[in-house]
C-alpha cells in the first residue's frame, strides 16, 4: 500500500474517531475537545482540571494507556513521571537532590519552553516557575558563583543585608536554618552561636578571653577548616585570623 493510501486511511480513522468520540460519549463535551482542537487555555490549566476532574474521558483518543491512541499525542510528551506526573514522584520529597542531576545531564534545554518553565526558564504562569525564584546565581547556580571562592566573605553580607528569612525555606536552608537533606546544611554546622554568629553568643566583646577555653576544651581541630581558621591555623582571607597573628604557639 502507497503510504499516500496509508496515510489517508489513517485520516479517515481518526476523523471518525474523533466524531464518534465527539458525538457518541456521554463523557465528551465541547470543554473538553470542541470540533477539531481543545479549547483555548488548554494548555496548562484546562487540562489539568479537566484530567482531575475525569480522565477516562481523555482515554478515548489519547489510549486506554494514555500513550497517544488516535489523537498521537502521548501524556508522557510533556510529563516526565508519567500519566499524572509533570516530575517524577521523587523529586517532590527533595527539591535538591533529584532535579539537580536531572538538569546537570539533560541540560536546561529539557526545561525550557512554552508549557514547562518557560524558553528562557523565566517560567509560565499555572506551571513551572522561573529557576531564580529559587536559585540566587542564574539558572543552573543555587549561590552567585563568586561565593564558592570564599564561604565568608560572599554570604555574610547577604545575609546580613536581606535577612535570614532568605535563607529559611523548605528548599533552601530549613525553614528554622537546620538545613535539609540534599541541600543546604544547617547554619549551625559551622557557625558556633546562632545562624548569624560565628562565634558562641557569650563571645561577643569578651573573645580574648572566652576562646581560649573552647579551644582548651575542644582542641584547636575545632578551628582548623578551610571556612574558619585555615586547615592549619594559617587563616583564611574574608574569615578566621592566622593563630599566629596573636601566637607563637610550639
Ligand atoms: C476527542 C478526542 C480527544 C479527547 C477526548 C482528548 N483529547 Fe487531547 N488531543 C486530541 C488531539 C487530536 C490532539 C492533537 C491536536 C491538538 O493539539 O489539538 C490532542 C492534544 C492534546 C494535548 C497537547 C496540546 C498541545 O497544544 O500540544 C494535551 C495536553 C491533551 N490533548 C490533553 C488531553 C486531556 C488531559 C484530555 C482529557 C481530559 C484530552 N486531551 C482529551 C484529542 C483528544
Ligand atoms: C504539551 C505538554 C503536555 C501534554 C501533552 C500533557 N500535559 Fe499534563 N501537564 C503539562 C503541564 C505544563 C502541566 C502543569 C505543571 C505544573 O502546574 O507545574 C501539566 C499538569 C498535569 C496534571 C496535574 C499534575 C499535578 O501534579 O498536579 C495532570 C493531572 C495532567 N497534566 C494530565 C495530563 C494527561 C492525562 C495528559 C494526556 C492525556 C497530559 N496531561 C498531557 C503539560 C502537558
Ligand atoms: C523550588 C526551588 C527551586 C527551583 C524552582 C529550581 N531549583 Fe534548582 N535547585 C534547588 C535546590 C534546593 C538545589 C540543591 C542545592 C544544593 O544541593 O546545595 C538546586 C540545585 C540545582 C542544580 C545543581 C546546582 C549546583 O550548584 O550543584 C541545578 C543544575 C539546578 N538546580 C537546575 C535548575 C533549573 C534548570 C531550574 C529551572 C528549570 C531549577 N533548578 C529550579 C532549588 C530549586
Ligand atoms: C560552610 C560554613 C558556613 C555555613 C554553612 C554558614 N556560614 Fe555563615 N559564615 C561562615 C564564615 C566562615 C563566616 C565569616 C566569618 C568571619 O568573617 O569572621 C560567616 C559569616 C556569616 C555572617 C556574618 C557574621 C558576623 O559576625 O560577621 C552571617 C550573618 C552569616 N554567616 C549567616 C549565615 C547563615 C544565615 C547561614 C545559614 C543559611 C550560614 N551563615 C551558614 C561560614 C558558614
Ligand atoms: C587577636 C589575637 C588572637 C587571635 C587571632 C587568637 N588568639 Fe588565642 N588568645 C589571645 C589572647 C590575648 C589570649 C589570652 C587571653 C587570656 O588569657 O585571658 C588567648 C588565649 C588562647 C588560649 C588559651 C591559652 C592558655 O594558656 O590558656 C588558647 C588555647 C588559644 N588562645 C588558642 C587560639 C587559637 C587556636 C587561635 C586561632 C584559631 C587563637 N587563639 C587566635 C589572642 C588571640
Amino acid at each position: 500500500m502507497s503510504s499516500v493510501n496509508k496515510n489517508m486511511i489513517i485520516g479517515f480513522l481518526i476523523v471518525g474517531l474523533l466524531v464518534l468520540a465527539g458525538c457518541g460519549s456521554e463523557k465528551n463535551d465541547k470543554a473538553v475537545f470542541d470540533g477539531d482542537q481543545h479549547p483555548a487555555g488548554w494548555l496548562p490549566a484546562g487540562h489539568m482540571a479537566a484530567a482531575k476532574t475525569d480522565e477516562t474521558v481523555c482515554a478515548e483518543c489519547h489510549g486506554s494507556d494514555y500513550a497517544g491512541g488516535v489523537s498521537g499525542v502521548s501524556c508522557t510528551l510533556c510529563h516526565l513521571g508519567g500519566v499524572n506526573s509533570v516530575h517524577p514522584a521523587a523529586w517532590s520529597q527533595n527539591t535538591g537532590t533529584y532535579h539537580a542531576p536531572y538538569a546537570a545531564s539533560n541540560g536546561t534545554a529539557a526545561c525550557s519552553n512554552m508549557y514547562c518553565h518557560g524558553n528562557g526558564l523565566t517560567g509560565v504562569a499555572g506551571s513551572g516557575p522561573s529557576c531564580t525564584s529559587c536559585h540566587l546565581g542564574g539558572s543552573v547556580a543555587v549561590h552567585p558563583s563568586a561565593w564558592s571562592q570564599n564561604t565568608g566573605t560572599f554570604h555574610a553580607p547577604y545575609a546580613v543585608a536581606n535577612g535570614t528569612t532568605a535563607c529559611s525555606n523548605v528548599n533552601c536552608h530549613g525553614t528554622t536554618l537546620t538545613g535539609v537533606g540534599g541541600s543546604g546544611p544547617s547554619c549551625t554546622s559551622c557557625h558556633l552561636g546562632s545562624p548569624t554568629s560565628v562565634h558562641p553568643i557569650d563571645w561577643a566583646g569578651s573573645i580574648l578571653t572566652k576562646h581560649g577555653l573552647y579551644v582548651v576544651a575542644n582542641s584547636t581541630g575545632a578551628c582548623a577548616n578551610i571556612n574558619c581558621h585555615g586547615g592549619h591555623l594559617e587563616g583564611v582571607a574574608g574569615s578566621g585570623p592566622s593563630c599566629s597573628s596573636c601566637h607563637s604557639f610550639p
